[in-house]
């Protein structure tokens, strides 16, 4: 792959994926479920196979995705009981079949094995976790408001969740934030459990309406340098998405990360269209990963829950 590399449709999702699911408690944003499929894509191997155990899995349409890029299984836990029921309707294989499956469970409360063991039937290797998570950090008294985006006030509530049930599980990983979730924290957090970043994925996408009207933290974030706002590009306030495929260290080495990634991202903001072109500015230090750059169709409905 290209040091930069740039898509600029939907590679992973169908068009039936791309239209609202039209239930309150489905989480709806394509761009960002796009990202973590490219995510698990650079960590599944390379002629397929394997078991992608996605955390907070929603709509399905990312799971589906997942076999289609080449998971040989797909199993994916959620909170929300209206969007396990929406995801076991529309995406999960038939019985019998048991490619693609979903199950209720709250991972801040079970363990690695019990998530395992909501999954039945064999569980081909390698594993590898996946998680497009809550990240929005919110201020207290409204970060209970929204299941799908709220991240605590660091945008970080899930990660040390997922990381350890990655690690307990001697699975790679596949996470997604936003620019704005305390990145340089969350390098930190796959550092001290293991994992070093392998790819990244960048999405610019406009921040949403309840977090346009709660903005609080995140500007507080950006004051103090922890978060990444992109305020150069066509929508007045916006981010990116940033899918990070990691892989369990096997050094002791110290790995690129923290520095990098925030570098990265503060390169991106000073990028005018969503090609995010400075990312290609001759003279630019080589980012330590490959760079995939997702210029998506603007959504025209966004819906979280
Ligand atoms: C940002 S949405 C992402 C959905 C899906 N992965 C995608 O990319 O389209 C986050 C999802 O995590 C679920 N969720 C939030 N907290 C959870 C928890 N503690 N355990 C399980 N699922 C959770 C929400 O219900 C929501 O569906």
């Amino acid at each position: 792959m290209p040091h930069v590399s740039r898509v600029t449709d939907y590679t992973h999702l169908r068009p039936h994926d791309l239209k609202p699911p039209g239930e309150p408690e489905v989480f709806f944003e394509p761009a960002d479920t796009e990202i973590g499929v490219w995510v698990a894509a650079d960590l599944l191997p390379p002629g397929g196979g394997g078991t992608v155990l996605d955390l907070g899995s929603g709509s399905g349409a990312a799971a589906a995705a997942m076999a289609r890029a080449g998971a040989a299984r797909v199993h994916g836990i959620d909170s929300g009981e209206q969007t396990l029921r929406y995801a076991q309707t529309h995406y999960a294989t038939p019985p019998g079949d048991g490619r693609i499956t979903f199950a209720l469970g709250d991972f801040a409360l079970l363990s690695a094995q019990q998530l395992l063991a909501t999954a039945s039937g064999p569980l081909p290797e390698p594993l590898i976790v996946t998680s497009n998570p809550a990240y929005v950090p919110l201020p207290p008294e409204v970060d209970e408001a929204r299941p799908s985006i709220s991240g605590g006030t660091d945008g970080l509530k899930w990660a040390g969740a997922i990381t350890g049930h990655a690690r307990a599980l001697g699975a790679d990983l596949g996470l997604t934030i936003g620019s704005y979730s305390t990145p340089r924290r969350a390098v930190a957090v796959l550092t001290e459990t293991g994992y070093h970043i392998t790819a990244v994925t960048l999405c610019p996408l406009p921040i949403g309406d309840f977090t346009r009207r709660h903005p609080e933290r995140v500007l507080a974030l950006e004051e103090k340098a922890e978060a990444v706002l992109w305020r150069s590009g066509p929508d007045p306030l916006a981010y990116f998405v940033v899918g990070l495929a990691c892989r369990r260290a096997e050094t002791s080495a110290r790995p690129a990360g923290a520095k990098e990634l925030m570098d990265l991202l503060h390169t991106a903001a000073r990028s005018t269209t969503t090609r995010l072109e400075s990312l290609d500015a001759p003279g630019e230090m080589p980012f330590p990963w490959p760079v995939r750059i997702l210029d998506l169709p603007p959504a025209s409905t966004r819906h979280h829950w």
